[in-house]
């Protein structure tokens, strides 16, 4: 597999506790580029449809509760095999089973306010990225 793209949304939590430089320093020192970098304010809405595939799960009130309105840091990375090379680098959805050494494994411990999400397909980068940035913002360097 090549040069790929994957989109990585920092959460409430994760700004609040002040690990975004730790997080985006983890990536820049495994050689993934950054070629957009946001902080927003993440609406209801937006929320929603970043975790549609998600709706009507038991978890989904809970989540969308947890970073509706809430600051969040919005990313575009970019390297070879970026979507698995940065599920690796995050670790398990469950923080608890997440390896030591991963961001989830080292920094969180809650299921739901599990610190940052990330593309898990080229198929969720394409439909996630879309949501917070237009084509032409990307960056290439
Ligand atoms: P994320 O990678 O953002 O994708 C979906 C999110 O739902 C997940 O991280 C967690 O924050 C949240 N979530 C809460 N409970 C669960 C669960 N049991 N299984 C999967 N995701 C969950």
């Amino acid at each position: 597999m090549g040069v790929e793209r994957t989109f990585v949304m920092l959460k409430p939590s994760c700004v609040q506790r002040g690990f975004v430089g730790e997080v985006i320093s983890r990536f820049e020192r495994k050689g993934l580029r950054i070629l957009q970098l946001r902080v927003e304010k993440l609406s209801r809405e937006k929320a929603e449809k970043l975790y549609k595939i998600h709706e009507g799960k038991p978890f989904y009130p809970d989540l969308i509760r947890a970073v509706s309105g809430k600051t969040v840091v919005l990313m575009v990375l970019e390297g070879r095999e970026a979507i698995n090379v940065v599920r690796r680098l995050i670790g398990a959805t469950d923080p608890a089973k997440a390896e030591a050494g991963t961001i989830r494994g080292d920094l969180a411990l809650d299921i739901t306010d599990n610190l940052i999400h990330a593309s898990d397909s080229p198929e969720s980068y394409e439909r996630e990225h879309s949501i917070f940035f237009d084509e032409e913002e990307l960056e290439t360097y």
